[in-house]
C-alpha cells in the first residue's frame, strides 16, 4: 500500500534555488525550479511520512500535508536543516548556491563614474556534506543530487565519497534537455558501492514515486 510506505518516518527535502544578497534589491540566484524537491516532498506525504520540506525562493505552492520552512539563503538552509532534525531519511535536492557575495551592505550599490563594482564572492557552507558527516545525529539515509552537463556518472561516483552520503540521484541539466525548469527528468541512481541504475525519461512526479519507494526500501526500519 502506497499510502503507508513511508508511514512513522519523519523525511527531510531540501528544494529549490538559493538566492544571495548582493545589496538590499539584488541578489545572485541559478534556474531551479523546485519542481523535483517539491515533488518529493509531496509523494513522502502521499506515502504516509511526516515531511519537512525547506525551501528556497520559488513559485510553487506548498505540497499538501507538508511542513514548509521557507529560506533566501544556503547559510539559512543550513540552519533550518539542522532546526529540522533528527530525520530519518534526508534528500537534498536544493540547487544551493556554491557561492555568495563576501560583503553585503544596508545600502543599494549606486552606478558611478567609477564603473562596476567588483563583486568578490566567498565559498557557502555544504549543507548535504556537513549533515552526512556528522558524527551524531546524522540521518541513517542521506540522499543527494548532481546536476551535471557533462560526465554525469563518473561526476556523481566521486561526488557520493565526497559528500559522504548514500545515494545520489544524478541528472544531465545540459540546456538541451529541459531537465531546470521542465517536468521531466532522467535520473540515475548511484550507491555507495557503486552501483548503477538508470531509469528512463519521466515526469518530475513520477520520478519522485519511484524514488520515495526506494527509500522505503534503503531506510532502517524506524
Ligand atoms: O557539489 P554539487 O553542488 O554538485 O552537489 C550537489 C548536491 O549537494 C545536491 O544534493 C545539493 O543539494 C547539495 N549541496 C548542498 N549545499 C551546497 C551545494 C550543494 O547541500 N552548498
Amino acid at each position: 500500500d502506497r499510502g503507508t510506505l513511508l508511514a512513522g518516518r519523519h523525511l527531510l527535502v531540501t528544494s529549490g534555488p538559493t538566492h544571495e544578497p548582493i545589496d538590499p534589491v539584488r541578489y545572485l540566484a541559478n534556474r531551479s525550479s523546485g519542481k523535483q524537491g517539491h515533488a518529493i516532498a509531496a509523494a513522502a506525504a502521499a506515502a504516509g511520512a511526516r515531511v519537512t520540506l525547506i525551501s528556497g525562493p520559488v513559485t510553487l505552492a506548498d505540497p499538501p500535508g507538508v511542513t514548509v520552512m521557507r529560506i533566501e539563503t544556503a547559510r539559512e538552509m543550513l540552519a533550518a536543516v539542522e532546526a529540522a532534525l533528527p530525520a530519518d531519511i534526508a534528500v537534498f535536492a536544493a540547487a544551493v548556491a556554491d557561492w555568495r557575495p563576501a560583503t553585503f551592505g544596508d545600502e543599494k550599490i549606486k552606478k558611478g563614474p567609477e564603473g562596476p563594482p567588483p563583486l568578490a564572492l566567498t565559498e557557502n557552507p555544504d549543507i548535504l556534506a556537513t549533515i552526512a558527516h556528522r558524527q551524531q545525529g546524522r540521518p541513517p539515509l542521506v540522499v543527494g543530487f548532481a546536476a551535471e552537463t557533462t560526465d554525469v556518472i563518473a561526476h556523481a561516483r566521486a561526488k557520493i565519497a565526497r559528500k559522504g552520503c548514500d545515494l545520489i540521484v544524478a541528472n544531465d541539466v545540459s540546456a538541451a534537455t529541459g531537465v531546470m525548469g521542465g517536468d521531466r527528468n532522467a535520473v540515475h541512481l548511484i550507491g555507495r558501492d557503486g552501483s548503477l541504475e538508470s531509469w528512463p525519461t519521466l515526469a518530475k512526479d513520477e520520478v519522485a514515486r519511484r524514488l520515495v519507494a526506494r527509500l522505503a526500501e534503503l531506510a532502517p526500519s524506524p
